[in-house]
């Protein structure tokens, strides 16, 4: 069943004349798009840099509206995961209370939070000692961690992770990559994985689509796509791998 689905999404950002080329006003960042995302899957979505990866998850998650084109979401319960841990944790914020921040919406007495906070800790495996750090006292895999403990502990059921392991090592990004399939094994969680690194998108996903210039040119299962790529673009990706993992 889907838990997600959105048809011929368009939104297109104008552009100030003379910051691009000539005549350009408008950017077509996303061009008539449409896909379905099972429940419980891992859902890829590869392409280079601009072609409209960042802008379908916000649609999706209901953050920006498109131009045209319809979305539904089947569960209320969603949250993101982003690339900069750094900059989307609030310096000046204890883990503790960013961690709680999502929760203290939904109502529960102190020591039921705390438990939960606690137990979400462990999920994430950061210390106990963690709740009373700051994040510029963690390393980047760390405060990475700490964005999932926050986004998992309001308990969602669709979780948009867009590259949330591009500002980490390749040994880093593993173990990342590990704990996000293990968090989704446990609490049945569906993931649309935003990449531009197909080693990751390999690793991580059931199926794939494949975005140039805001359309999908390419939807299939990751074997499939992996082994008999049909698109000349998404040939030309995956002839650029390096075999890492
Ligand atoms: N708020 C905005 N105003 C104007 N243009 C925008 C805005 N947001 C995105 N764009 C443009 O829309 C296009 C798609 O952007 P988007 O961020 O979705 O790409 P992306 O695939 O996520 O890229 P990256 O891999 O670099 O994160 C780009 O050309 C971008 O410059
Ligand atoms: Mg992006």
């Amino acid at each position: 069943m889907a838990i997600v689905e959105c048809r011929d999404i368009i939104k297109y950002f104008s552009v100030q004349r003379g910051y691009l080329k000539k005549g350009a006003g408008v950017v077509k960042a996303l061009d008539g798009v449409s896909l379905e995302i099972e429940e419980g899957e891992t859902f890829g979505l590869v392409g280079e840099s601009g072609c409209g990866k960042t802008t379908l998850g916000k649609i999706l998650l209901g953050i920006i509206s498109p131009d045209s084109g319809e979305v539904l979401l089947k569960t209320k319960e969603k949250q993101a995961i982003f690339q900069d841990p750094y900059s989307s944790l609030d310096p000046k914020m204890k883990v503790r209370d960013i961690i709680s921040e999502g929760l203290i919406l939904k109502k529960g007495s102190k020591t039921r939070l705390l438990e939960r906070i606690e137990k979400v800790l462990d999920v994430v495996r950061l210390p106990k000692g963690s709740l009373n750090k700051y994040p510029h006292q963690f390393s980047g895999g760390e405060r990475q961690r700490i964005a999932i403990a926050r986004a998992v502990v309001t308990e969602p059921e669709f979780i948009v992770c867009d590259e949330p392991v591009s500002n980490l090592d390749v040994t880093i990004q593993l173990q990342i990559l590990k704990l996000l399939k293990e968090i989704q094994e446990k609490f049945r969680i569906t993931y649309l994985f935003i990449s531009h690194d197909l080693r990751v998108i390999k690793f991580m996903c059931d199926r794939v689509a494949v975005m140039k210039d805001g359309k999908i040119v390419e939807n299939r299962g990751s074997k499939e796509i992996f082994t008999g790529p049909v698109h000349p673009y998404t040939k030309l990706l995956l002839s650029s791998i390096p075999r890492i993992f």
